[in-house]
């Protein structure tokens, strides 16, 4: 009987435990035993795992966050962490370890599998940043919140003909943020990929208010710095008083939409699949439409670009 643990590390997303769901009904009706292993590498450092029963994962379809909870666990980069983990997956003898993660999470799980512990890596995260796949679960959850917040600012914006500048998540990348600019018609979007000119900015504000185009969104990706700092600039460049508004982490929280929970059973099921027909180490994907596999090693070594054409289209829909 194959024995797998599961487990959900690094930032919480929306669907994680609709994937746990699937992961662990599968498995179990499969003929596997499943292990829950709890905070996320921090549990498998100390401890703190458990077994799961298919009534472990009752009514949490819709629950955004994790059953199994989650940490930044730096521990797991040394060599020391590595070990420990490697001694409690030997231990209670696991055969497949399951990682719903970010690409962090993914790098860790690859370290891990060199150790003869097959793993199975299962992108989740709001940031959309994990190469191969389309989509990361929690990805579509996110950008839902973060326009429902953004329209509410935007009601402001237009009552007081306001410039805003919203932040948003993303670490390091825009794909979140052009994403959320696209769908709540943001004038401007500033992700870290590409460089913007602030003068370029200043200019096309002031030709906006001469046409009449009083209320401004902006929606500023975390990773290209301060947010409050852009808006300072542009007040010194134009006179324009600009509000900034940081959706922080009201991103990661809520129930999954129903394409984040469906894309965590797909993905959850299709993990097992693999796990049934012995395949080791690889990560499940969305790649046009449909849920392929690809090696770890091939995710984590290959960096996800953000395409200029939505970029484009924001601002070709914003005159
Ligand atoms: O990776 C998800 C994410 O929410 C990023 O968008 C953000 O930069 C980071 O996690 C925040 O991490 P933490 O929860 O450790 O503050």
């Amino acid at each position: 009987m194959k024995k797998i643990a599961i487990l959900t590390p690094g930032g919480d997303a929306p669907g994680m435990n609709a994937c746990i769901r699937a992961v662990v009904r599968r498995s179990i009706s499969s003929g596997m035993e499943v292990y829950g292993v709890m905070n996320g590498y921090q549990g498998l450092l100390d401890n703190n795992i458990f077994k799961m029963e298919l009534r472990s994962v009752s009514g949490i379809i819709n629950h955004g966050g994790t059953i199994l909870k989650s940490s930044r666990c730096a521990e797991i980069k040394t060599d020391e962490g590595l070990s420990k983990a490697i001694a409690t997956l030997k231990k209670y003898e696991i055969d497949y370890l399951v990682v719903i993660g970010g690409d962090g999470s993914i790098k860790a799980a690859e370290k891990i599998s060199k150790f003869g512990i097959s793993v199975i890596g299962i992108p989740a995260s709001i940031d959309n940043d994990v190469y191969g796949t389309e989509e990361t679960i929690g990805f579509d959850t996110a950008i839902d919140t973060a326009i429902e917040a953004v329209d509410k600012i935007r009601d402001t914006a237009t009552s007081f003909d306001r410039v805003f500048i919203i932040e948003v998540m993303g670490r390091e990348h825009g794909f979140l943020a052009l994403e959320i600019g696209l769908a709540s018609g943001a004038e401007f979007v500033f992700i870290p990929e590409f460089k913007f000119d602030l003068n370029k900015i200043c200019e096309e504000l002031k030709k906006d208010q001469q046409k009449k185009k009083t209320s401004v969104i902006m929606v500023f990706a975390e990773g290209c710095g301060d947010s409050r700092e852009l808006a300072k600039k542009i007040f010194q460049c134009t006179g324009i008083d600009v509000k900034v508004s940081n959706l922080g982490y009201i991103q990661r929280g809520g129930n999954p939409s129903a394409r984040s929970r469906n894309l965590a059973s797909r993905f959850g099921s299709s993990a097992v699949d693999l796990i049934l027909k012995d395949e080791k180490n690889k990560v499940v994907v969305l790649q046009e439409c449909g849920i392929k596999a690809i090696p770890i090693e091939k995710v984590t070594s290959s960096e996800k670009n953000v395409s200029k054409d939505t970029l484009e289209l924001i601002k070709k829909l914003a005159v």
